[in-house]
């Protein structure tokens, strides 16, 4: 029986223009088109990992707004628990993004009702999290509440998932509790303040963030694939090519093939397997959750490789 997970992070309502190319900075240009798509990297580990068949349950806040409601109703209707997810007196997040024809993309986000989950709100949830076996973060809430769900995550042995994106220094008594971190290269480049363009300079970067006391290190490197870093063993896998749609919650697709495989028992190699092929089938379409692929689709696409 696989282990239940509980995502701590954000629900945003994604705005997104598809675009030729992207605008220089004081350019006016023509989009493709316009549509709205629920995000946040918080609920799109949840769903991705909730359509793997996790027993997965979100924390978070949204606002009391129209937003708030269809980023809820999304949630549930993946098959995320949705109990803990409160209100705030605040906008629901939303997230600005532009995506061009080779499928990149740039992203804004307004934390909004994001930023008001609190502490306070995580020691009201005390048992829940407690009583879980995988706890999953991101840097879209406080870092304050993000350090005090993993301490109290971390007194109750729950493994501990931190993917530090967006970008952002991680207070040194957080590194000790996390068993994976899972930065992309720049994010890697940020926390270690280290080049990272090459194998060599990932390697290098992740050995002063082991030495900080992370247990496990996922670097996820786009087309270069990704390298994992363990206490004692390095592995490194290619990416599986695919004509890029939409990158937008690619790696939030990876995290949640990642951890459902985890929580499963499986050995890391096809860990990292099936995050990747989630990944991959994720850039192949359009959206945040919409593009999440689901267990069958990752078993099929893994097959014809
Ligand atoms: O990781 C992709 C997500 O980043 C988007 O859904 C957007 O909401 C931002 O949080």
């Amino acid at each position: 029986m696989a282990g239940k997970i509980i995502v701590i992070g954000s629900l945003n309502m994604d705005l997104v223009v598809f675009t030729p190319r992207f605008p220089k900075i004081g350019e006016t240009i023509l989009g493709s088109s316009f549509s709205t798509f629920c995000g946040g990297k918080g609920a799109n580990q949840a769903v991705a990992m909730a359509r793997l068949g996790a027993d997965v349950q979100m924390i978070g806040k949204i606002g009391k707004d129209e937003f708030g409601q269809t980023l809820l109703e999304n949630l549930t209707a993946n098959q995320v628990q949705t109990e803990s997810v409160l209100e705030a007196e605040a906008q629901s997040g939303t997230a600005i993004i532009t995506v061009d024809a080779l499928g990149q993309n740039t992203i804004v986000v307004i934390p909004g009702a994001n930023r008001e989950l609190k502490p306070e709100d995580i020691y009201c949830l005390r048992e829940t999290i407690q009583h879980s076996d995988y706890l999953v973060m991101q840097l879209e809430i406080p870092m304050e509440t993000v350090v005090a769900a993993a301490k109290l995550a971390y007194e109750s042995g729950v493994k501990i998932i931190v993917n530090p994106a967006p970008a952002s220094d991680l207070p040194d008594d957080l590194y000790p509790l996390v068993d994976y971190l899972i930065p992309n290269e720049s994010e890697l480049s940020i926390l270690s303040n280290l080049p990272v363009t090459t194998i060599e300079e990932v390697k290098a970067a992740c050995a002063v963030l082991l030495q900080r006391g992370i247990k496990n290190l996922v670097v996820t490197m786009g087309e270069q694939g990704v390298f994992y870093r363990g206490e004692d063993q390095e592995i490194s896998i290619s990416a599986y090519p695919v004509q890029p749609v939409d990158t937008t919650a690619a790696g939030d697709a990876f995290i949640g093939g990642f951890v459902t495989a985890l929580a499963a028992g499986l050995p890391i190699q096809t860990i990292l397997n099936r995050a990747s092929a989630s990944g991959a089938i994720s850039v192949t379409r359009q959206g945040a959750q919409t593009s999440l692929p689901y267990d069958h689709e990752v078993d099929q696409f893994l097959k014809v490789r």
